[in-house]
């Protein structure tokens, strides 16, 4: 077995002790007699001392002829050095070029984005998404286990689907043998219907938005944590939602507090993050915009500018209830007075919508009304409708975007780094 990086750095390994590791060379110098080179595996980066006497000429030679992103093995000796980075180095006895780089493509700094957008397939190996990957790890892993302590079952739902759930702006349509279909928006529908035999389900699903606009929060393809809960109001849902997104941002600060300060975050503000979140109603929020000076009139929906700004006024998570029934979706609980009863968690510091959420209309009538109105035909709907015909009870649910969530723990400019493989409306490849 070959030894990680990390284990030798926190002292698992007594100095002197011979071990082998594996790894990716990041840097090499060399002053003829001895050669300094620093790889990196997934845990970690150490430096290698391989010095003329403690290794055969041949591999002296080899370890002067590395370059940047060549894979190694090595046997070494542990050595306690106050002066390594880590405090610790291996001194080589052997080593092996496993994997020749010859001219690197990514190296130094100052790279066009779009560059390195094109060499994405190396570019996941860099510091910088690697920490993001290993933070959206600890996200989704945490996601799971507050669903597993509180008694809601993972499901499966399709990604192939024969309606669309947010409106067909956004519907990516796809060929279906002879049939149209499309990818999916949400698993919502899905996840109403399984409620009735589980209660509490949950999914993590790719969802897919045709976004036709390129912004900093949108992605083609996202990874969608959506849940759904049978005999539960907007206002219970709220409180189990501080509880989850808490849970998750402590956890994930919890193990992963080095990537989230490398990424220039801070993970003391994630790990003591917690319940009650400020909760305002949309009513209250056009106030405090007008307040602010904005020009919004009731009834419009909020874009980036209005979130930002209302999320300046707060330090957490802020719950905007009770939208306008006009601008949202058919599915969202009639709460009389042209609203509904409908939740978005905006991020602090103009990292927007995280979260959209609802109690569920449960009214046959007026889902096949609401339907109609946004131009779509009830007859495709007819299985989500039967979920009201038959012991039909109040419920919630909601979607967090993985990707929101990550960029907001890692403070990214950018939502496209927290997926390995962004797909946007300029990209596909690679
Ligand atoms: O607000 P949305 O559109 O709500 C739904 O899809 C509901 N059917 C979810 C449900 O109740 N089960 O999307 C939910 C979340 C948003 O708050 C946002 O975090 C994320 O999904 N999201 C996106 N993330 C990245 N790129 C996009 N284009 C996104 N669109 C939505
Ligand atoms: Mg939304």
């Amino acid at each position: 077995m070959l030894a990680k990086i990390k284990d030798i750095l926190s002292g698992n390994y007594s100095d002197g002790e011979e071990i082998e590791v594996g790894g990716w060379v990041v840097k090499n110098r060399s002053s003829g007699k001895i050669v300094f080179t620093t790889i990196r595996d997934s845990t970690g980066e150490i430096q290698v001392t391989t010095k003329k006497g403690n290794v055969s000429d041949d591999d002296l030679m080899t370890a002067d002829s590395l370059s940047l992103e060549c894979s190694v093995r090595l046997k070494a000796k542990v050595r306690t050095d106050a002066r390594a980075p880590g405090g610790k180095e291996l001194v080589s006895t052997g080593i092996e070029l496993v994997g020749c780089a010859q001219d690197y493509p990514i190296f130094g700094e100052g790279h066009n984005p779009e560059v390195l957008l094109d060499l994405r397939h190396l570019h996941v190996r860099s510091k910088e998404l690697v920490a993001i990957m290993k933070v959206k790890d600890s996200v989704l892993n945490a996601a799971r286990e507050w669903f597993r302590n509180n008694s809601f079952y993972e499901v499966t739902p399709p990604i192939i689907m024969s309606s669309s759930c947010e409106g067909g702006s956004t519907l990516f349509e796809i060929k279906y043998f002879d049939e149209k279909a499309y990818l999916s928006q949400s698993a919502q529908l899905y996840l109403e219907s399984l409620i009735f035999g589980l209660e509490n389900v949950y999914a993590i699903t790719p969802s897919f938005r045709a976004e036709k606009s390129r912004t900093t929060r949108h992605l083609a393809e996202y990874w969608h944590i959506e849940a759904e809960m049978a005999w539960m109001g907007l206002y219970e849902m709220l409180n189990m939602l501080e509880d989850l997104v808490s849970y998750i941002c402590n956890k994930t600060a919890e193990e992963r507090a080095e990537e989230i300060r490398s990424l220039g975050s801070d993970p003391e503000y994630f790990l003591n993050l917690k319940p009650p979140f400020p909760r305002i109603t949309y009513d209250d929020a056009i106030r405090i915009l007008h307040e602010d000076g904005y020009r919004i009139q009731w009834g419009e929906d909020f874009g980036t500018h209005e979130e930002r700004q209302l999320s300046m006024h707060y330090d957490k998570p802020l719950f905007i209830t009770e939208y306008p029934l006009a601008v949202k979706a058919f599915y969202m609980k009639d709460a009389g007075n042209e609203k509904v009863l409908n939740v978005d968690m905006i991020g602090p510091k103009g990292f927007g919508e995280i979260i959209g959420g609802s109690e569920r209309e449960t009214d046959l009538g007026l889902l096949e009304g609401r339907l109609r109105k946004q131009g779509e035909d009830p007859s495709k709907y007819a299985w989500y409708l039967d979920l009201r015909r038959y012991g039909s009870v109040p419920h919630s649910g909601f979607g967090m975007g993985a990707e929101r969530l990550v960029r907001w723990i890692c403070g990214a400019e950018h939502i496209r780094d927290t997926i390995p493989y962004p797909r946007t409306i300029s990209r596909l490849y690679p």
